[in-house]
């Protein structure tokens, strides 16, 4: 059974306060909300599951049941009471679309203090119109993932706000660190980050389809031919991750003089594959700062 709207009298996580900001391996005794059951909410949480995160320690909501029954399957608990979230939470991810998130804010603010870091993961929501819609001094934090954090392989970055202290941002990366790699930049490159991370995933499945097609062009059955270019972007992500060295010299160890290798990529630059790539995430990037300029009026109207 659901619960529905209680009232706040949750105060068994406050003494964490302390302890939270002061030790980042205290994971375990933390309490985490996410306020918004979808996707993102459901990688993040598949993610901080696989680390050191107890299920029954986090709580998340959701007006409707279509997209609990998951979390149920982890052992999370669910309501349909935002309030219920924030009140029994150290950390709440703001994780519903970007134009709720006003109606949101409006809702949780009065039970939102500063024991709280509040995350939101709302694409184009800037942090001053984030802090504008929270009490003052609240401890907010602005988060861009991406959806491969279902499979603990996201590429998250994340900006403090005014309020929020290194030790806040040290926190959350021990909180996240399992679902993949997260870093920390001003907010000015989020949109960047969007238009490289959570659009390129998108780039790299466009990639990933038209080598299969090439494959299947030149007589591969279309199956084969799909999981094998599925398994070598893996291949290739993974060798360039682990290797650290620069995917320029990656590219020139399997180009023998005179080789195959060197003849596609040479058909590719033919095509323009760089120039084309490097505009589209240019394109994406300002499309995320376009969105969040008018995100940001919509919010503060
Ligand atoms: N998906 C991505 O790749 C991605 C990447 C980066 C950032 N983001 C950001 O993540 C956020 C969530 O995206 P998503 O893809 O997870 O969206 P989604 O799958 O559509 O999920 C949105 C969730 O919000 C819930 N919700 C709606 N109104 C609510 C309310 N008043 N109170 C509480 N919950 C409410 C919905 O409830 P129901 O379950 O009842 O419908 C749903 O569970 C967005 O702001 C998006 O910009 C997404």
């Amino acid at each position: 059974m659901l619960t529905w709207p209680q009232p706040c009298t949750d105060t068994s996580t406050q003494n964490l306060d302390l302890i939270i900001k002061m030790d980042p391996e205290m994971d375990r005794q933390l309490k985490v909300g996410f306020i918004g059951a979808g996707n993102m909410a459901f990688g993040i949480t598949k993610g901080m599951m696989s680390g050191n995160i107890l299920s029954g320690n986090i709580k998340v909501s959701a007006p409707s049941i279509r997209n609990l029954g998951r979390f149920q399957e982890l052992g999370v608990p669910v309501t349909h009471s935002n309030t219920e979230v924030v009140c029994g939470s150290d950390v709440v991810f703001i994780a519903v679309k970007p134009h709720l998130v006003p109606h949101v804010l409006a809702e949780i603010s009065p039970h939102v203090t500063d024991r709280h870091i509040v995350v939101s993961v709302a694409a184009g929501v800037t942090l001053a119109t984030l802090e504008e819609l929270l009490p003052e001094n609240s401890v907010v934090i602005r988060m861009m993932p991406n959806l491969p954090c279902l499979v603990q392989e996201g590429a998250l970055l994340f900006a403090r706000g005014s309020n929020a202290k290194p030790e806040d941002g040290a926190l959350l990366r021990s909180l996240l660190h399992r679902c993949g790699l997260v870093e920390e930049g001003p907010e000015t490159w989020l949109d960047i980050h969007t238009g490289l991370s959570g659009s390129g995933v998108a780039f790299v499945y466009l990639f990933a389809e038209a080598l299969a097609e090439g494959a299947v062009k030149m007589g591969m059955p279309s199956a084969l031919a799909h999981s094998i270019a599925s398994q070598t972007v893996l291949g290739a992500g993974r060798v360039l991750c682990d290797s650290g060295k620069h995917p320029a010299q990656l590219r020139a160890e399997v180009c023998t003089p005179g080789g195959t290798t060197i003849y596609g990529l040479h058909t590719l630059e033919q095509g323009g594959v760089r120039a084309a790539t490097m505009s589209a995430v240019e394109s994406a990037t300002e499309r995320a700062r376009e969105l969040g300029r008018r995100s940001s009026a919509r919010c503060t109207k």
